[in-house]
């Protein structure tokens, strides 16, 4: 998974590139390049490392002066991360130049074939071996570049999205998509190509988001044709409006995305459940859910397939599932569920979550799902992405574009969503009586000012992260609702800070993790007044016991907890099946200080990316 940027026009193309693709940063940062077309050749700088090591090294090795340049952020999928092997690359006679985000599985093959007809090549990487197999093509047909393109992809296996361009023909980049996701930007006389919209938005907000197995030939001074790669049908040229601002994806005055993304979530919340939770007609309106709403009242299951923070999002929403709606819920990592040949059939509903809508794992587990029968329902933030497409039916999760690699607002936002399908199937299934549901309406509804207020704990909460920075291992603990939480506390200080951390049942911390509390080992323990809160506290005696340091996230007023307790942070009160929205806050604010303080790159941790379109 990789980010990439192209521009065609009559502006300098670097700067937009080069500012596009840190923009894109999110989606891989190994290493960087730009070939930009100077007029009679091309000029092509790359870099291990990030996009502000490539602006370095192509300020001082090239000229920037030209009006087409494609380039490309990687995350590495063949081939280590070094300058060979970043994009953009060459073809053989070095006329033709590729980015490419995806994975060409069969590269190997059809290496091993180029190599036979006298190819070289400089990388290890599948690109390399398509930009060849292209001009191959291009030569032995005698075709132009667009349709060598489309021979050439059809004799591919895997996944992509890629943009060429040929020196001999500086007025068109060819673009085509498989898997990965690739927007086009229409403006005056002039071309963005990106992995999503923000690279171009300050330029134009009219976009074109090729769907799978399509290309397109984007030509100055012409209008685009969308073809299907498989047989050159054209397919619909359909323009999108895009309303989303340029403010909502910059940093907006805070250090780091992360913590910009804490704060915003008061508003995404809202922002969320703003026309669906509508409490004095006492009522929950959602489109997907209304215009099929037999389906989910007949199904015989939900299974909730999802990866990393949206899988923890799930397991929240199985305890909610089933306790308001009675409905059975099983939840599962769509990588281990696509490979387990699972029992699936038309009774059952496939709820699929993702932030980016994009991830591979996801997407192949709401494929294998729909060819079952089953109908596919999915959780995105990512408005047009690639499983908001793929699914039968959804709701948005209106989070705002979330950059932070760790995810904070898309997880409580996907609780909100997945809270208000929750309450109104049980409304309309009879789980829960009327004046119950107007209850969780009315308390959902203060929920944004409630998690303002768990914010206010931000001082208090960097004063603990100073106490706990140095620790080698740290233990999160929950019950009921609050167990996913553990999960998602002990995931967000992995991610960023390096820290070793497990969430674990805190009944189910005697079986094994006990062994492991001593002085040195701080246990984050969150104990809200309802939910089995005597329970948890004899939890809290155990570690008391065995000297471990205890931080409990509780309820605002609490006594118990805070008499043995080395620190405690407050969250207001709130019902029990809503607390999951508020105990995450400080979790969150915990693992981002710490992460500062230890001087870690928040919000582009090593070895991870936002959006994850690899297996
Ligand atoms: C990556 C991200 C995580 C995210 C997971 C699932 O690993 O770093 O933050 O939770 O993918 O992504 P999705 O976009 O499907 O929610």
């Amino acid at each position: 998974m990789c980010g990439i940027v192209g521009y065609i026009g009559k502006r300098q193309a670097f700067p937009i590139v080069l500012e596009g693709l840190k923009r894109l940063e999110y989606r891989g940062y190994d290493s960087a390049g730009i070939a930009l077309y100077d007029g009679s050749d091309i000029l092509l700088s790359k870099t291990k490392g990030k996009v502000s090591a490539l602006e370095d090294k192509a300020n001082n090795e090239m000229s920037l002066k030209g009006n087409l340049a494609i380039g490309h952020t990687r995350w590495a999928t063949h081939g280590v991360p070094n300058d060979v092997n970043s994009h953009p690359h060459y073809s053989n006679s070095g006329d033709l130049v590729i980015i490419h985000n995806g994975i060409i599985e069969n590269y190997a093959s059809i290496k091993e074939e180029l190599i036979k007809r006298g190819y070289t090549f400089q990388s290890d990487t599948d690109t390399e071996v398509l930009i060849n197999l292209i001009e191959d093509v291009k030569k032995k047909e005698k075709v132009k570049l667009g349709k060598a393109v489309q021979i050439a992809l059809n004799q591919v296996v895997g996944a992509y999205a890629i943009a060429v361009f040929d020196k001999n023909k500086p007025n068109e980049i060819v673009v085509a998509k498989l898997g990965s996701p690739l927007a086009i930007g229409v403006g005056e006389d002039e071309f963005f190509i990106a992995s999503d919209a923000s690279p171009f938005l300050e330029y134009t907000k009219k976009a074109i988001y090729l769907e799978d197995e399509e290309m397109a030939v984007v030509r100055l001074n012409k209008k685009i044709k969308i073809r299907k790669i498989k047989n050159d049908e054209l397919a619909e040229t359909y323009i999108q409006e895009l309303k989303i601002n340029l403010e909502q994806i910059v940093k907006g005055g805070y250090d780091h995305f992360m913590l910009k993304e804490i704060y915003e979530q008061p508003t995404a919340i809202k922002d969320t459940y703003r026309g669906r939770l509508l409490v004095k007609e006492g009522i929950i309106r959602m489109a997907g859910i209304d215009d099929h709403l037999e389906k989910f009242l007949n199904a015989n299951r939900v299974i909730i397939v999802a990866c990393g923070t949206s899988w923890h999002a799930g397991l929240v929403a199985e305890y909610i599932f089933e306790n308001l709606a009675r409905i059975p819920v099983e939840v599962e990592y769509a990588s281990e569920f696509r490979y387990r040949n699972p029992v699936i059939t038309s009774k059952d509903v496939v709820i699929a979550i993702s932030q980016s809508g994009e991830t591979a794992d996801t997407l192949a587990a709401i494929k294998l799902a729909k060819q079952n029968g089953a109908f596919v329902f999915g959780v995105c933030n990512v408005v047009g992405s690639t499983i908001a497409r793929e699914t039968h039916a959804g709701a948005y999760t209106h989070a705002g574009p979330e950059i932070g690699v760790a995810s904070t607002k898309a997880f409580t936002t996907q609780i909100t969503v997945l809270t208000l399908i929750a309450l109104k199937l049980a409304k309309e299934s009879g789980a829960m009586s009327k004046s119950d549901f107007q209850y969780h309406l009315q308390e959902l509804e203060l929920i944004p000012g409630k998690v303002e207020k768990a914010l206010e704990s931000d001082k208090h909460i960097l004063e603990v992260a100073k106490k706990y920075k140095d620790s080698k291992n740290c233990l999160y603990l929950g019950r009921g609702y609050n167990f996913p939480v553990a999960l998602e506390g002990a995931l967000k200080l992995k991610e960023i800070s390096y820290i070793h951390a497990e969430g674990y049942p805190a009944a189910e911390m005697k079986h094994g993790p006990i062994a492991l509390i001593d002085e040195q080992m701080p246990v984050f323990v969150i104990a809200t007044k309802k939910g089995h809160y005597e329970k948890v506290v004899s939890n809290v005696q155990e570690i008391k016991a065995r000297s471990g340091k205890i931080i409990g996230i509780v309820t605002q007023g609490d006594k118990d907890v805070k008499a043995i307790a080395d620190h405690i942070i407050e969250v207001p009160e709130t019902l029990e099946c809503l607390t999951p929205l508020l105990t995450t806050i400080p979790l969150q604010l915990l693992s981002y200080h710490i992460a500062v303080l230890l001087n870690k790159n928040v919000d582009q941790p090593r070895n991870l990316a936002k959006s994850v379109t690899v297996e």
